[in-house]
């Protein structure tokens, strides 16, 4: 996909997920892949109000859509292990009837739930401005 087709993917699963709520999506893939840019579109799509940053430092950034929708956007890269999400408040997080978009979660182990829409991103050899999503 180009930027310009995985941001329309992205919205199309934002604006899908209003109607799955809860719904946890997973986005795997290398540093670079496109999971913060994939996020960003969901976002959009799910109707978030303010800019989606990138949440690198933060572990969870939490947004508001349109009609009080929550969207939590995760980033487990720096986690060290599954048991640093009980700080984070991860059982709670997931019980809410939120969205909830998670980077590198492979970082979560067995605590990830097993009814996520698991996408996966990676680059395309030798073009960079594309990317194959699969899920
Ligand atoms: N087809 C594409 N899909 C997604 N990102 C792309 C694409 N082509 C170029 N890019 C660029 O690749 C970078 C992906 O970065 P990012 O989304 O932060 O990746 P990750 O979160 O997986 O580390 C961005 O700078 C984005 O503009
Ligand atoms: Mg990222």
């Amino acid at each position: 996909m180009t930027l310009e087709e995985l941001t329309f993917f992205g919205m199309n699963i934002g604006e899908m997920a209003k109607t799955l709520l809860p719904s946890v999506i997973t986005l795997a893939g290398d540093l670079g892949a496109g999971k913060t840019t994939l996020t960003r579109a969901i976002g959009r799509g799910f109707d978030v109000v303010e800019p989606v940053t990138s949440p690198t430092f933060a572990l969870v950034h939490e947004y508001t859509a349109r009609e009080h929708r929550r969207f939590y956007h995760l980033d487990l890269y720096r986690i060290r292990g599954p048991h640093e999400l009980a700080n984070i408040g991860w059982e709670s997080l997931l019980a809410e009837r939120a969205l909830v978009v998670i980077e590198w979660p492979d970082r979560a182990g067995a605590l990830l739930p097993d009814d996520a829409l698991a996408i996966t991103l990676a680059h395309v050899e030798g073009d960079d401005t594309r990317r194959r999503a699969t899920w």
